[in-house]
């Protein structure tokens, strides 16, 4: 394995690796021009540190692009004033096929973003319906294949994984956080295809770490000092892994496995405790 390969492919010259093929992905974004860290509702948020708005709309611009470039399309939500975390478009909801949930935050100052979001899913020709329990839509409910990997421990409710197994009609995985710093499921654990994911055991349980090994026994385990710089909060098509590039030993992790790392910077999000993921809705087909 080399990180000195910087022709953008994968190096397959010391293991035997699959071919990642990219599939066209459908994502929403909603621009940061409201962000701001006003309270603190997770271990990275500190409301004494100041946040550059402007630095944090130009990273987003490049995220945006970064998917633009690699021929994905993006719907574009409309922030709204007074909801700093709305940039965070993971936890708006999910949407597979042409069935939309609309999250139920945990924190009262997130609440109002589920009518926004309610709303832009109406625009888009979607009849949202939400959970009784509390749920933080992509941030915790992640599509594997025709599963849902669901996570629990900090803000989803574990009674919220049926109703989103029912509204769906797939099989969830109830996976549960121990750790406070991954708060939500896409903090651990990122997609990589249908089949593969990445994710770092110590913020499990043991029984969810078991299930994770038995689910995925070819998964990338990711380290603390990855793991620490969010690399795990990550959007892959299949065979291009847009992550945060601070997360070095990640990336070469990726590289190795066949997979075409491509590193953003958005530290400036970081201090609401989000990145790539966070800013990410996927539309599943
Ligand atoms: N400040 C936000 C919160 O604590 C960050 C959300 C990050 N989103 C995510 N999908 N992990 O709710």
């Amino acid at each position: 394995m080399t990180v000195a390969d910087v022709s953008g492919e994968p190096d397959r010259r010391f293991s035997v690796v699959p071919p990642r093929r990219a599939r066209t992905r459908r994502y929403a974004m909603t621009p940061p021009t409201y962000f701001a860290v006003e309270y603190a509702i997770n271990p990275w948020m500190d409301v004494s540190t100041p946040v550059d708005t402007e630095r944090a709309v130009a990273q987003w611009e490049g995220l945006h692009r970064t998917y633009l470039d690699l021929g994905h399309s993006v719907e574009v939500v409309a922030p709204e004033p007074g909801l700093p975390d709305m940039v965070y478009a993971a936890n708006g909801g999910l949407i597979i096929g042409d069935r939309a949930v609309v999250a139920r935050f945990k924190y009262p100052q997130r609440a109002a973003e589920a009518s926004a979001y309610a709303r832009w899913m109406t625009d888009l020709g979607y009849s949202p319906v939400t959970t009784r329990h509390r749920n933080e839509g992509q941030g915790d409910l992640l599509p594997v294949g025709s599963m849902i990997l669901a996570g629990t421990g900090f803000r989803t409710d574990a009674e919220a994984h049926d109703e989103i197994a029912a509204a769906f009609g797939r099989r969830v995985e109830t996976l549960t956080l121990v750790d406070p710093r991954f708060y939500h499921l896409d903090t651990a654990l990122a997609v990589l295809d249908d089949t593969t994911v990445a994710y770092h055991p110590p913020a499990f349980t043991a029984a969810s770490r078991e299930r994770l090994r038995a689910l995925f026994p070819a998964a990338i385990e990711v380290g603390s000092a990855d793991a620490h710089a969010f690399g795990l909060n990550a959007v892959s098509d299949g065979r291009h892994v847009v992550y945060p590039r601070a997360a070095t030993g990640f990336g070469e992790q990726l590289r190795a496995a066949g997979f075409v790392p491509v590193g953003v910077d958005l530290s400036e999000l970081l201090k609401g405790g989000g990145s790539v993921k966070c800013c990410t809705l996927e539309l599943y087909g």
